[in-house]
């Protein structure tokens, strides 16, 4: 709920505060109160499906792959309203200088939190509490100092955690005590400088993984930390200042590279145990001499697997190789930035059972033919980034090697016997060269190989047979050349081949038959090339019945019209699936022939933007039927037709962005029912109704950022419907901004007041809840202060519906009785003896003539309406019956009903007014009708009876004109 929604309803609370009355009726308000706020809430409009600016991927209905993306968004507060069921959420590189208690409250999916790169320096105790699921949590490259002990409580699932590029100095002693599942943790630089700091997150039962590389460490007492902790199998204690080390038993990889650098390094061994299970060892760059070092690799020797020597210079790394090699275990190697400029014969020959050499990154030139014969289980050979001018003859004959990388040097030329007898090679690196020429002998030994990569050299053009002994290759890349053209049977040995990759050459002809032979080819890149339209025909296009990926995007195809083709180009290619054909340099494709997709009947993804495209054809997509995908962006359009769609209706994701489109109308009635993606940005559209959303009833994703908004009233149902849709997430909407009218111009849509525009369900809200609360109001102010009046009008009400009921059935004219006595069954023996007695009128009394079963009411009524008159026999004990004064007040509604006067008043006591008072109509009457009052006792009686005849015979009329009256005095 917005804050604009919650106002009105303030107010409403305000008006009712005045009225402070302790008593029960204000309680009973507030509690009213309270049941409607909670009403308003609970209808109230719920937050759309967009959280300001950050995508979601992932949809509403599962729980587990929801992502919320807020990362480099300039946020400086953590992004408030996350959807509860989120798993993961990336609010990576913006400005959040701190995590408050509640930023994540209710996050119980969440899983991964990402919050890499801020200036987060506090974090509010609790602030992480509670997020049960959460399994790894990036604290990298922000500002911490300390953890403090309660910063990861409950934390029980939390597997890794990165913390490196703080500036932390501190942790408290129990703030890893509950992270029981601790698998991971990178503390790499920080500003720790003592062991102490570590030890509770060494000892946790599941770590693995110790990263603390680069901190300020000088120490590095293993032995009182050592025999608690069993997990830990790596331990990253590089570019730390001094290391006086005795290392953990359990320990498979240390990394003490760059370590000693500001001072002296030491390794006191003292217990040789400590390091048998050492597999992975970093020594790179280590300040330590050699001797010593020499030594640290004696006591590895049984279990070491892998050695990094780094940066040690030349002599040192040569000398340590032959000390290494000599472990028995040792079987990968990598000695990268070590100066090395040739390889000599010795240098490797002691590793005979190293099977991975990594030489990158060094100078060497040559190498000695011999450098590789002794070693009898290489299979890895990494020679990129050097200095070689051919492929040294030390590779070949190398029956054992499977992976040569040779790329990043500077070979020139190959020859016939530069892979003479790698029979066993299955990927051959050769990138980033100067190869020019491909003799046709060149790979003919190479019946293994499955992977070629040729990409960024200087190949003019291809050998007819350079391809003859590669029957395996599945995967060739000449990506980056200068070949010029494809000439029939070009690839024609390569029936294996998968991938062909020839993007980036100059390829400006493509023969008849030139990919002939590639009968498991799936994926062909061609862009970036000189192709015209004339090399896009069904002849070139033959012999590829697996192809599913065909990318000629980027070269120079071009139509003048938009004519049939005959043939159509892509006939044949019945497999494919991708097409991708955007951005023609020069003019663009300009018009996309009618049959171009002729053939194509299982392409599900076609890329066709920037083009220079104004119009479609109705009849473009009819031989696609399963297309998926459509990206049209970057097109001159204006406008489609909705025809267009209708051949394709299983379309899912549609892009038209960049379109100059100014209306999305054609989508209305297009048979879009599936696409749940749809991009429109940057175009000119000014509003989007209803009809044309209801049009995509499966949309999830919407994005129409850098549009024209008009911020008007057509405006007003997309920005209600962005706000409380929960099945689209509109990309970016907190970012649109309007065009229109000109004050509102580079305001945000959403900021924008619409709501006068629509008659908000919201006000139907505010509208009604205010009424009920007046009412509720007016309601028990009336019963409090008007009790009796409320009371009296209730029956009055009763009588006036009894008498239209009864208005036909009792008339005046068939009157029973002279009158009806209203008296309280005290006064019953003066009524019988006195009035039916003494006088003999036909009277209706009520314990005679009321008829039993009745309700009382209607009774009365009866009895009333029965009579010519209603006589009230007032007496103190009359005023104190409920029913006497009901009796009252039907006979004087009968008053102002039928304009009758019918009541006679007879005193039989004297009662003073104030008496009266409560009863206020009653009052009134008194005062303006005929009363009698009884003589008191010994007076004369005669004169009563006589006003009381002359009453009850007188003519029915209003009361002020009956004569009687006037003599009459009033009390
Ligand atoms: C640990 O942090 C450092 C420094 O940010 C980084 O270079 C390294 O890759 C991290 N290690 C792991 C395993 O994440
Ligand atoms: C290939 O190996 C065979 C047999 O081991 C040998 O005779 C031949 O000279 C080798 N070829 C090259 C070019 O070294
Ligand atoms: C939406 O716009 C289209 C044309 O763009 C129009 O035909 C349709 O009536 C509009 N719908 C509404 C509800 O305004």
């Amino acid at each position: 709920m917005s804050e604009v929604d919650v106002k009105p309803l303030t107010v409403t609370l305000r008006i009712t505060m005045p009225g402070k009355r302790s008593g029960s009726t204000f309680s009973q308000l507030r509690l009213i109160l309270c049941f409607l706020l909670y009403c308003w809430i609970l209808a109230g409009p719920v937050c759309g499906y967009f959280l300001k600016n950050c995508p979601i991927r992932g949809n509403l209905s599962d729980n587990f792959n929801m992502k919320v993306l807020c990362y480099n968004r300039n946020l400086e507060v953590m992004p408030i309203n996350i959807l509860w069921k989120v798993s993961v959420l990336d609010v990576a590189m913006n400005n959040i200088s701190k995590i408050g208690k509640f930023d994540f409250k209710g996050l119980s999916n969440l899983k991964i939190l990402n919050m890499f790169m801020n200036q987060i320096s506090q974090v509010d105790n609790d602030a992480l509490a509670h997020l049960e699921a959460l399994q790894e949590l990036y604290l990298a490259y922000n500002r911490l100092t300390t953890l403090s002990d309660h910063l990861f409580q409950d934390l029980a699932n939390l597997s890794l955690l990165h913390l490196d590029n703080n500036l932390i100095t501190t942790i408290g002693s129990s703030s890893f005590q509950l992270l029981s599942s601790l698998k991971t943790v990178n503390l790499t630089k920080n500003n720790l400088h003592n062991m102490k700091e570590v030890q509770p997150i060494i000892q946790l039962p599941h770590l693995r993984e110790l990263y603390i590389g680069s901190n300020r460490f000088t120490s590095f007492q293993s032995q009182e930390i050592s025999n608690k902790s069993i997990g830990l199998r790596l331990l990253d204690l590089s570019r730390n200042p001094c290391i006086t080390a005795d290392v953990l038993p359990y320990l498979e990889v240390l990394d003490i590279a760059y370590c000693g650098q500001l001072g002296r390094m030491e390794w006191d061994v003292l217990d040789r145990s400590f390091l048998s299970n050492i597999k992975g060892l970093n020594l790179s760059g280590i300040e330590m001499s050699f001797e010593r070092m020499a030594m640290e690799l004696q006591t590895v020797n049984s279990s070491l697997v892998h050695l990094r020597l780094y940066d040690i210079g030349e002599e040192r790394v040569k000398a340590l190789t032959d000390i290494a090699c000599h472990i028995p275990t040792l079987s990968l190697l990598r000695l990268h930035h070590n100066n090395i400029s040739s390889l000599s014969e010795e240098f490797l020959q002691s590793c005979k059972q190293v099977t991975e050499v990594d030489l990158e990154n060094n100078n060497i030139i040559q190498l000695s033919a011999v450098s590789f014969r002794s070693m009898e289980q290489l299979s890895t050979l990494r020679l990129g980034h050097n200095m070689l001018s051919s492929v040294p003859d030390a590779t070949r004959n190398v029956s054992t090697l499977k992976f040569l990388d040779l790329s990043f040097n500077i070979i020139l030329k190959l020859g016939c016997s530069d892979f003479a007898n790698l029979t066993g090679l299955t990927q051959l690196f050769l990138f980033h060269n100067q190869i020019s020429n491909l003799p046709g002998c060149v790979f003919k030994d190479l019946k293994e190989l499955r992977i070629l990569k040729l990409g960024s050299n200087k190949i003019l053009t291809l050998n007819d047979d350079f391809m003859s002994g590669l029957y395996k290759l599945e995967y060739l890349s000449m990506s980056y050349n200068k070949l010029s053209s494809i000439s029939k049977g070009d690839f024609k040995g390569l029936a294996s081949l998968k991938t062909l990759l020839l993007f980036d050459n100059q390829i400006a002809s493509l023969e008849d038959g030139a990919f002939e032979g590639l009968v498991n080819l799936a994926e062909l890149r061609l862009q970036s090339n000189k192709i015209t339209q004339i090399d896009i025909r069904k002849t070139v296009l033959s012999g590829l019945p697996r192809l599913r990926t065909l990318d000629i995007s980027c070269n120079y195809i071009t139509y003048v019209n938009d004519h049939k083709l005959n043939p159509p180009p892509f006939s044949h290619l019945t497999s494919l699936e991708n097409l991708l054909i955007f951005s023609q340099r020069h003019k663009g494709l300009c018009h996309l022939p009618i049959n171009f997709l002729e053939g194509l009947k299982s392409l599900l993804s076609f890329e066709a933007g920037s083009l220079n495209i104004k119009e479609l054809h109705p009849d473009t997509f009819i031989h696609t039927p399963q297309l998926w995908f459509l990206d049209i962006s970057k097109n001159e359009f204006t406008a489609l037709t909705l025809k267009l769609f209708h051949p394709i209706p299983r379309l899912n994701s549609l892009y038209l962005s960049k379109a100059r489109l100014q209306f999305l109308g054609f989508l209305i009635g297009a048979n879009l029912s599936r696409v749940t993606f749809l991009q429109v940005r940057k175009n000119a559209i000014t509003a989007v109704n209803e009809t044309v959303l209801h049009s995509l009833p499966a949309l999830t994703y919407l994005d129409m950022q850098d549009n024209a908004f008009t911020c008007g009233c057509s405006d007003a149902w997309f920005v209600n419907w962005m706000e409380n849709d929960n099945q689209t997430q509109v990309v970016g909407a907190g970012e649109f901004t309007c065009n229109y009218p000109a004050d509102l111009k580079d305001t945000k849509l959403l900021d924008v007041e619409l709501q006068f525009c629509t008659v908000h369900l919201g006000l139907y809200y505010y509208i009604s809840t205010t009424c009920l609360v007046l009412l509720t109001l007016v309601a028990s102010f009336a019963y409090h202060f008007l009790k009796w009046q409320v009371i009296y009008g209730y029956y009055l009400i009763l009588a006036f519906l009894y008498d239209t009921k009864q208005r036909n059935k009792l008339t005046p004219h068939g009157c029973q009785y002279d009158a009806f006595i209203s008296y309280n069954a005290h006064d019953e023996p003066w009524v019988l003896r006195e009035l039916e007695g003494e006088q003999g009128w036909k009277l209706c009394l009520h314990h005679r003539d009321f008829q039993p079963g009745k309700p009382i009411i209607d009774n009365i009524m009866e009895g009333i309406y029965g009579s010519r008159k209603t006589i009230c026999v007032i007496s103190r004990r009359y005023l104190e019956s409920e029913w006497c004064s009901r009796e009252i007040q039907v006979a004087s509604f009968r008053l102002f009903d039928e304009q009758k006067d019918v009541l006679i008043l007879v005193f039989l006591e004297e009662i003073p007014t104030h008496q009266l008072s409560p009863y206020h109509r009653m009052r009134k009457l008194v005062k303006r009708l005929t009363y009698l009052s009884w003589p008191r006792a010994g007076e004369q009686t005669g004169v009563f009876w006589q006003q009381l005849r002359l009453a009850l015979e007188t003519k029915d009329g209003p009361a002020e004109e009956n004569p009687i009256l006037s003599g009459v005095e009033a009390l």
